[in-house]
């Protein structure tokens, strides 16, 4: 924030003398982070003016901060922040988004939360190089429902290249990202319709259609994906991830997949196909997509939260055109669509060839990263499940009491890892816990990995599907 908007206030019947609240103000600006590392300051003259008080009160005021470290001044260039705010304070203490509420503190925890990006690959030049491109681009007067053309052509690409799926750029449709793009489509759907989930799965995707005034029921998932006999007459649709089912990282074999898309057919029910992790899979055949197999019914939802990052807000909808429309129509009605400035980076990145680059090193590295994880349940006698894609993996367990057991163990050394009990939205009916291995280091994980693989280790019996 420039220092002319900062919002000083000087209570002159205060005894405080104006110095003082002077240097109160930017020393709480500086500790609250509204003042940031490298913020220049006002000359001393032009805050005097602004606050109607003598030069020699804000003069006062700069030297005390300056003799505190909080400011430091350059000959010729002004007087700028210098402190980061003290550790401890409010406007700093590190995020625990995601986390249990009774957890540790963040710092010093290892996380091996389930659907994080893998940054560490990510090249930093490379990285900026697509910012640039995309500030490059002049700004449009108009806005775009359906995503930029660029962008649906960077789409159409990757999913050629990478997913083996032929679509053309008026099939795509760009979005905030898959869960927001759930969300738009469960309010297309009739509302009280019956929709069917995954249990477990991806709850925040449940929690959409569920806003949405849509009834969520659970289908079961077993070690080939979800139960297509399971699925109930009357649906209005199916949320599933069949590349790497969310959180057990099973695969819908090719049976189920046409099997779904029959019955999808004959019962007029439409599929939504979270592809989320999709471009990652280890020594196994792709499968085909539901989208290639069903067009028709098949909505096909991708993400760039995790290839990349969640913060880009960048995803995209392919669907049969008649829904493409609707959705196009509703947008346009309220006003909505997505933000481009993550499409035209997104954009920028595929087509200076560092997407392609980008996936390279991280399906190297998330093999490497599995190996890791594998490595250390093999040495503590663990299984793993579910470790042919993606960038999680399921230890197994035998009941509730050994899932959070685990947890807790994990915890108590300072790891943090999800129960199977956090994706059920009701009983749950399969225990064990999901190792994400994106987030952390490679030295991190290997130790959080040992920590979970031993107390996994102690908890015998049978393991369910
Ligand atoms: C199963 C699943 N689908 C989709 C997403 C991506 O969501 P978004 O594109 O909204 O960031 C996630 C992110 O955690 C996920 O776990």
């Amino acid at each position: 924030m420039p220092i002319d908007d900062l919002p000083i206030v000087l209570d002159r019947s205060s005894e405080v003398p104006l110095a003082v609240q002077v240097a109160d103000a930017l020393r709480d600006a500086a500790s609250t982070g509204v003042l940031r590392v490298g913020d220049r300051l006002s000359s001393t003259r032009e805050l005097a003016i602004r606050l109607g008080v003598s030069r020699t009160v804000t003069a006062s005021a700069y030297d005390q901060l300056l003799a505190e470290g909080w400011l430091a001044g350059r000959q010729g260039s002004g007087t700028f922040v210098t402190a980061a705010p003290a550790a401890g304070s409010s406007a700093v203490a590190p995020s625990s988004a995601g986390r249990p509420a009774d957890g540790p503190p963040a710092t010093s925890m290892i996380d091996l939360t389930v659907g994080r990006p893998c940054l560490h690959v990510l090249d930093k030049s490379a990285w900026r190089r697509a910012w640039r491109a995309a500030a490059d681009r002049p700004p449009s007067a108009l806005p775009s429902y359906q995503g930029l053309l660029e962008f649906r052509q960077a789409v159409v690409d990757h999913l050629l290249r990478h997913r083996g799926l032929v679509v053309s750029p008026e099939q795509v449709v760009a979005t905030s990202g898959t869960t927001s793009g759930v969300a738009e489509l469960s309010a297309l759907l009739p509302e009280r319709a019956v929709v069917a989930m995954e249990e477990p799965g991806y709850q925040r995707a449940a929690g959409a259609m569920r806003a949405a005034g849509l009834r969520v029921v659970p289908v079961p998932v077993d070690r080939e994906g979800v139960r297509v006999d399971a699925l109930p007459a009357g649906l209005a649709a199916l949320y599933c991830s069949p590349a790497h089912q969310f959180p057990l990282g099973v695969r819908l074999s090719a049976r189920r997949r046409v099997e779904l898309v029959r019955r999808a057919r004959q019962e007029s029910f439409l599929v939504f196909e979270d592809d989320y992790d999709g471009e990652l899979r280890y020594d196994v055949a792709p499968l085909p997509l539901l989208a290639a197999l069903g067009p028709d019914v098949v909505v096909h939802l991708g993400t760039a939260s995790k290839l990349l990052t969640p913060t880009l807000g960048v995803g995209w909808v392919v669907a049969p055109p008649e829904l493409t429309r609707r959705l196009l129509a509703a947008r346009s009605r309220a006003g909505t669509r997505p933000a481009p400035a993550g499409q035209l980076v997104f954009t920028a990145f595929a087509e200076l060839g560092d997407l392609g680059r980008h996936l390279r090193r991280l399906r190297k590295e998330l093999h490497e990263r599995r190996e890791v994880v594998l490595a250390a349940c093999r040495a503590a006698g663990t299984p793993v499940w579910g470790d042919a894609a993606g960038a999680h993996v399921r230890v197994p367990l035998p009941s509730a009491e050994a899932e959070r057991a685990v947890v807790a163990a994990a915890r108590d050394a300072g790891v943090v890892v999800p129960a199977l009990a956090e994706y059920h939205a009701g009983a749950p009916l399969q225990f064990g816990i999901s190792v994400g291995y994106a987030e952390p280091s490679r030295a991190d994980l290997a130790t959080a990995v040992a920590v979970v693989a031993e107390a996994a280790a102690g908890w015998r019996g049978p393991v369910g599907h």
